[in-house]
């Protein structure tokens, strides 16, 4: 043990709308609150990105729970539903109007509320559409202000310190630099898994650090099998960065009556779902790589709104890349975020004494295998809440922290950007929109070869990019395993037969 250990009351380890939330509620049961975060700037949480909006109850919370069970396709856990959408108007109020002040857009005296795909009524607050950075930065700042909080940012979480079932803390590098942090509880807030896949939406270096710490330190993890695509996010056609995500076209979008057409110019989404542009998101997801691979290309034709007027800052997207939308914004399906994750209860205790875990990283059961859209800022409000008032009274008990062997920069950074490119290779082609279970057998067999190599580094180097690789490697090979124990298609987990011949065409 260090002759003089650092301890905080509550270490929070993330700093999207889940960290800050458990942040702000832990401080406010007079804890003193360490968040350290890899982030150096608000726009490396993926918080900071969201579009649509907040979703909230409406005329009933039973309406809302509806449609959340049946965009999962009943898989959604009905008692975690029931937490999210009974509090839901409670928290938004609480945290969003009367704490921040948040300015969400109006239609004269009431709130401008939006839709999007699968919602039934319009129950969704926003700002244009960038609702992210409207909450993310006055939060982050009211939070970095808070007396009770401190924030490290530049800061990983490399391993947790466990000891026989209870966590006591974390190692932290920031720096290169590594130190032991004792807390009295620990609530793991570290998003989702978009560096797994080389189409996201999310923000760079989201590597699923979170599970792989709570799944080598022996907490439950579940569900990893749904990870969930969103439909329309604006490919750069051609050129050097052919294929990467350039920006999501949120789905309000659609909700407005945009619609998709496939690369002969014909709306396609009829065919494929009663509710065309407004299906679930996986159906639409599924039915735009069809398309694609098909037709060539699928474009979003934003021609039936006034798309200027109603969404000047996707416009503004537009203009900054080039993309002329009278023509229809060229999409395709790209990892958006992950439905499973470490199991919580419904305060976000995960199965290891004083970790807790909230927001993208964990599992509440709330989005079953498909989730609802705006639903994901929202259980990262109320869970981080809810985890942050539960965490909070602990007593620091600092033990033998593990060793983390000495650091050796070069090797490991090359290292890893090498392992990055064949994990997210095997991820794209084995365990992306359909899988077919001879490829996730195939992908678990790479998955483990690569984890092993890994492993033999980390037992004689550290650094945050080899440990980022650690992380990324026991994530991904969670969903391959679960992908393949896993036979029923349903969500985002839809198998396949690619042995199958095509179907013949019947066309002329
Ligand atoms: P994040 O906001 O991603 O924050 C994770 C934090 O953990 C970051 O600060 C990161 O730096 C830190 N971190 C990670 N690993 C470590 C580590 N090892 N050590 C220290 N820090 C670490 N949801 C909605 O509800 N409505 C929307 O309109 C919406 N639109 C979206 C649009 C886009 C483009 C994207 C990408 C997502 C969208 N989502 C939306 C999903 C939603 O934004 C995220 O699921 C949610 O913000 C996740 O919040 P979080 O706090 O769990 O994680
Ligand atoms: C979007 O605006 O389409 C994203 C909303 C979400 O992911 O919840």
């Amino acid at each position: 043990m260090t002759d003089d250990p650092i301890t905080t009351d509550v270490l929070v380890i993330g700093s999207g709308i889940a960290g800050l939330a458990a942040a702000l509620a832990a401080a406010r049961e007079g804890d003193d609150v360490t968040l350290a975060t890899k982030a150096t700037r608000p726009e490396g949480s993926s918080s900071w990105w969201a579009q649509g909006g907040i979703a909230v109850s409406r005329d009933t919370p039973e309406e809302f729970k509806e449609d959340i069970m049946a965009a999962s396709d009943g898989t959604a856990d009905p008692d975690a539903v029931d937490v999210l959408v009974e509090n839901a108007n409670g928290a938004v109020e609480d945290v969003l109007l009367d704490t921040l002040d948040i300015d969400f857009d109006h239609n004269g005296s009431d709130h401008d509320f939006t839709r999007e795909a699968a919602h039934s009524e319009d129950r969704i607050l926003h700002v244009d559409a960038s609702t992210g950075k409207h909450i993310h930065v006055p939060f982050l700042n009211y939070i970095d202000d808070h007396d009770s909080v401190e924030i490290l940012d530049d800061t990983a979480a490399l391993e947790l310190i466990r000891h026989e079932g209870r966590v006591h803390g974390a190692m932290l590098e920031s720096d290169g630099a590594v130190d032991p942090y004792f807390a009295g509880s620990v609530v793991l807030a570290t998003g989702g898994i978009g560096d797994l896949y080389p189409r996201t939406t999310n923000p760079d270096n989201t590597t699923g650090d979170g599970i792989g710490m709570a799944a080598l330190a022996g907490a439950d993890v579940e569900g990893m099998e749904y990870v969930q695509f969103h439909p329309t996010a604006c490919v750069r056609e051609g050129g050097e960065r052919d294929g990467d995500v350039a920006f999501l076209v949120s789905e309000a979008v659609r909700g407005e009556g945009g619609l998709l057409r496939n690369g002969k110019g014909e709306r396609f989404m009829p065919d494929y779902h009663a509710d065309a542009e407004l299906a679930p998101r996986d159906v639409v997801a599924r039915a735009v790589k069809a398309e694609r691979e098909a037709t060539g290309e699928v474009t979003l034709d934003v021609s039936p709104l006034n798309f200027v007027e109603e969404f000047p800052d996707l416009a503004d997207n537009c203009e900054e890349y080039g993309i002329d939308w009278t023509e229809g914004i060229p999409v395709a399906p790209a990892e958006h975020f992950l439905c499973g994750g470490i199991s919580v209860d419904d305060r976000g205790r995960t199965t290891l004494d004083r970790l807790y875990a909230v927001g993208e990283c964990s599992r509440t059961g709330v989005h079953g295998a498909n989730r609802l859209a705006s639903t994901s800022l929202l259980e990262g409000l109320v869970w981080g809440l809810r985890a942050g008032e539960d965490a909070a009274g602990a007593e620091p008990e600092p033990i033998e922290a593990p060793e983390l062997l000495e650091r050796d920069p070069d090797l490991p950074d090359r290292f890893a950007r090498d392992k990055f490119q064949r994990l997210t290779r095997v991820m794209d082609e084995n365990v992306g929109v359909e899988r077919d279970p001879a490829d996730l057998q195939r992908a678990m067999a790479v998955l483990r070869r690569l984890k092993g190599e890994v492993d033999a580094y980390v037992r004689t180097r550290t650094s945050r990019s080899l440990y980022e690789l650690r992380h990324a490697s026991v994530t991904a090979l969670l969903i391959a395993r679960h992908a393949a124990e896993n036979e029923e298609s349903v969500g985002t987990h839809n198998l396949v037969d690619a042995s199958e011949e095509p179907p013949e065409s019947t066309a002329d």
